[in-house]
């Protein structure tokens, strides 16, 4: 463990980094990777690798799908629902009891801060608790047909083995998004998560076997999107998971069309957050900016596209970019940092191309900027930015830049601004702040995405549904609506 800000873990966060390399879980023991393979995880703090992590390829993929087909037809099958319940009820306090070590292994290998990191970590105790609650509440329904003498009902039957491959943006929180419904509904999952970010997915897979899952539900592949593509391809897999780029989003379900694969996909944003004329300013300007550079502005959902009323632009540019200039941003284990590095030099080089980009066709930068230096001179850092003169059609303003860098422009009307906010390809997220409750519902109803926050940004509920129109996605995380993706229906007709 070379890396200098790893100095500062606890002795449990650093007694697992030494255990590596780390090894895969398949089947219930931990593994190698069949033809040996590693790789280095990276400290975006200082560019130094923090330790070996093995790289699954295709044969690791079909031993996983082997072992998670074995357990759905053995094992799982006699687990109860309200064992299956308290299976997961027992994850989520291991992983509260471990939660400090999580934290900090987050931290390390994503860059974000330690504080931060432990919200993640609360965020995924709660989701655990909410889909532990549903194991026993799948119900199927009687139906009242017309046909005489018939009893016609519906059961509710797990999808079958699921594929569920992750960002690392949100490393711990991503991954349990996807697998506490699995669980609720009786899937068992082969969890892949990012090369940038694979520790705290293997620590997950300990803690499973720990609760007493049986040995082939919970199946954890570290490796890359040749990894990814790999599960996607497996003719064993039933259904597949994915939150990632739109880029690869789109290609995987081209593929599960073709293989007719359940799917389900959350992908990129360009979430436009529109301040109106009335909006009180107190609420709405740090309120939007933390949606935009909350998680150095790596979050699928952030308000990245900010549209102020023409009659309050100038203030609220003054003052987001004074907040803009005043934040700290430093490694994510120094008590001090507001926000931590970008995760890795590939999204550095993205980020500061994107800026490079704004400034050619004419932006302004009124706070941060080029980053000094490149991706090699030690940690990923980007100050917060904050762009004006965007005109709508410029590649800051239409492609998402998934780094701290926001675009702003003003408007006149209600009709103007929600036809440029959904003048895009995308439809996560959209904001609005005001204090007149007809202009909220209005607009609300006229933007094209899957949430829409009033007088705030960013807030969720794992019962809330969440999901993308448009390019964002297809399908929705959370909530009952999530269960549903991984519950076939099956209709019995009985002619009595
Ligand atoms: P990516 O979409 O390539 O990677 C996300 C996950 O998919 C990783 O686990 C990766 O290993 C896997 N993957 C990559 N290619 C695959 C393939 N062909 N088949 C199956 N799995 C594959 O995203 P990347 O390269 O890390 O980031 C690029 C951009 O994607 C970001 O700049 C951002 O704009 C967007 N992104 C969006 C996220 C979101 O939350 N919606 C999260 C991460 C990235
Ligand atoms: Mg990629």
């Amino acid at each position: 463990m070379a890396t200098a800000t790893a100095q500062a873990l606890s002795e449990t966060a650093r007694a697992f980094i030494e255990r590596g390399p780390h090894k895969l879980l398949i089947g219930g023991e931990a593994v190698d990777a069949a033809d040996g393979r590693t790789f280095e995880t990276i400290d975006p703090a200082t560019g130094e690798p923090i330790c070996e992590v093995a790289h699954a390829g295709p044969e690791d993929v079909d031993r996983a799908v082997t072992a998670a087909r074995a357990a759905l037809e053995g094992p799982l099958k006699k687990v109860s629902p309200s064992k299956r319940s308290g299976l997961m009820y027992k994850l989520a306090e291991l992983i509260k009891a471990n939660g400090e070590e999580l934290a900090e292994l987050e931290s390390l290998d994503n860059g974000k801060p330690l504080a931060h990191a432990g919200g993640d970590i609360a965020a995924a105790v709660n989701h655990l608790r909410y889909y532990a609650g549903w194991p026993t509440k799948i119900e199927g329904e009687t139906i009242p047909v017309s046909a005489r003498d018939v009893l016609c009902y519906t059961l509710r039957e797990p999808v079958g083995v699921c594929a569920q491959i992750v960002p690392w943006n949100y490393p711990l929180v991503m991954a349990i998004w996807k697998v506490a419904p699995a669980l609720a509904a009786g899937c068992p999952l082969i969890l892949k998560p990012a090369e940038q970010t694979p520790l705290t997915a293997i620590r997950l897979g300990e803690l499973a076997l720990e609760a007493g899952f049986p040995e082939g539900v919970v199946n954890v592949l570290t490796g890359d999107g040749e990894t990814g593509a790999a599960m996607v391809d497996h003719p064993g897999v039933d259904k597949v998971a994915f939150t990632g780029s739109t880029a690869v989003g789109r290609e995987i379900g081209a593929k599960c069309g073709r293989s007719l694969k359940r799917v389900t996909l959350e992908l990129g944003g360009k979430s436009p957050n529109i301040i109106l004329p009335d909006a009180d300013l107190e609420q709405a300007i740090p309120g939007s900016f933390q949606g935009i550079y909350f998680n150095s502005g790596q979050s699928c959902n952030a308000g990245s596209r900010l549209l102020v009323h023409a009659d309050l632009y100038d203030e609220v540019i003054e003052r987001m970019a004074g907040y803009a200039r005043d934040a700290k941003v430093g490694p994510g284990l120094d008590p001090d940092s507001d926000f931590g590095p970008l995760v890795s030099a590939e999204q550095f080089e993205r980020v500061a191309g994107y800026i490079d980009s704004g400034l050619e066709e004419g932006a302004e930068a009124v706070a941060g900027g080029r980053p000094d230096g490149d991706s090699s001179n030690s940690g990923y850092f980007v100050d917060p930015t904050l762009f004006t003169g965007v005109e709508d059609g410029m590649k800051i303003a239409r492609e998402e830049i998934f780094g701290p860098v926001l675009v702003a422009q003003p408007f006149e009307s209600l009709e103007e601004v929600a036809a440029r906010a959904n003048d895009t390809e995308y439809g996560l997220a959209a904001g609005l702040w005001t204090r007149d409750i007809s202009s909220a519902h209005k607009l609300a109803g006229m933007l094209q995405a899957g949430v829409v926050y009033v007088n705030t940004w960013g807030g969720g509920d794992p019962a809330q549904p969440f999901g993308g129109y448009k390019a964002s996605g297809i399908g929705r995380e959370k909530g009952h609506a999530n269960l549903d993706a991984y519950l076939e229906i099956k209709t019995v007709w009985t002619q009595l």
